[in-house]
């Protein structure tokens, strides 16, 4: 459906801004089928490539940050060690993935420009249904095209936001994804596409919202999930969408504290989007295992 609209308007048409898909056939309820995308790696694996990350010695670090900054009292000081520590001894390696991968220039220009557009595109329908969970194996990359392809859409409607550590960021924009885009992506490729995405959901608010409504076996599905957010609330979750959609940052918890964002410009909420998924405060009280320094 997302694409659907992409592809109706024609500026998003021209630029080919669409998400890649794959299809899945439920058999049973706690089985189907998935459609295997071929050529695909995951964003860990292409890291690793370069990094050639010793499990052991790797998992020591993520203990040892993660011991480190729950000694420190404020948000900021934790912050900081992240900032100063945990980001500092993490290898930046994207960007020269890219050009090992893609040795021919225009081949490499090409792949990183397809990169930032189809990391965009997905950080915003993410965005919208709350997506989270977008560690670094749910996140793949097309070895062709250099195509970012999310997987696993397990933790939708804000879920993320209900675990024991919850999720804080809108979507994965991390210092090894921004060195993949280029840093001038935030100010380029990257924002212009988020913002191209929401401009387009917005103007087509009423089919997205007639989508979701027509969804309601979810709610009997999530119920019986032992995963699901014990008041998970359907109408709720609808409302949240709705919120997203017309520019608010809505979230389960600001939303429930009523502290709602008032409803923003594309572009504002973009800037906004995009501060919030960087903040070293945010980043730093992430699940460790989601890796917030790759
Ligand atoms: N459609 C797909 N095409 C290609 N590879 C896929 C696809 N779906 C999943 N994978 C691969 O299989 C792995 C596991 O799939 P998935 O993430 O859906 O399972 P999971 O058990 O929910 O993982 P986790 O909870 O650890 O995130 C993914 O990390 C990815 O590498
Ligand atoms: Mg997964």
């Amino acid at each position: 459906m997302c694409n659907d609209l992409l592809m109706k308007d024609e500026q998003t048409k021209i630029q080919n801004m669409a998400a890649t898909t794959f299809s899945v056939i439920p058999l049973a309820k706690h089985g189907g089928i998935i459609e295997f995308i071929e050529g695909v790696t995951p964003y860990y694996d292409t890291l690793d490539t370069i990094m050639q990350l010793k499990q052991n010695e790797w998992s020591g670090k993520l203990s040892k940050w993660k011991d480190e900054m729950s000694k420190l009292k404020s948000r900021e000081s934790r912050a900081e060690y992240f900032r100063e520590v945990a980001c500092k001894q993490t290898p930046i390696v994207m960007s020269k993935w890219f050009r090992i991968q893609y040795p021919e220039a225009g081949k490499w220009f090409a792949s990183r420009k397809q990169f930032a557009k189809s990391a965009a595109v997905m950080s915003i329908i993410g965005y919208i249904f709350g997506l989270g969970d977008r560690h670094t194996k749910n996140l793949m990359i097309h070895l062709q095209t250099g195509k970012c392809i999310h997987v696993d859409f397990d933790m939708i409607f804000n879920k993320g936001e209900t675990l024991g550590t919850p999720e804080l960021v809108p979507f994965r924009l991390t210092q090894n994804m921004i060195n993949g885009m280029g840093e001038v992506a935030l100010d380029g490729e990257f924002r212009t596409v988020c913002e191209q995405t929401l401009r387009v959901f917005r103007e087509n608010s009423y089919e997205i919202e007639k989508y979701i409504s027509d969804l309601p076996n979810l709610v009997a599905d999530f119920a019986s999930n032992k995963m699901a957010p014990k008041d998970f609330d359907m109408t709720e979750a609808k409302r949240l969408v709705s919120g997203r959609i017309r520019g608010q940052i809505m979230t389960v918890k600001l939303h429930k504290s009523k502290a709602i964002t008032y409803p923003m410009q594309v572009s504002q909420l973009t800037s906004s989007l995009i501060d919030l998924a960087t903040s070293d405060e945010k980043l730093c009280e992430m699940f460790p295992g989601w890796m917030p320094t790759l």
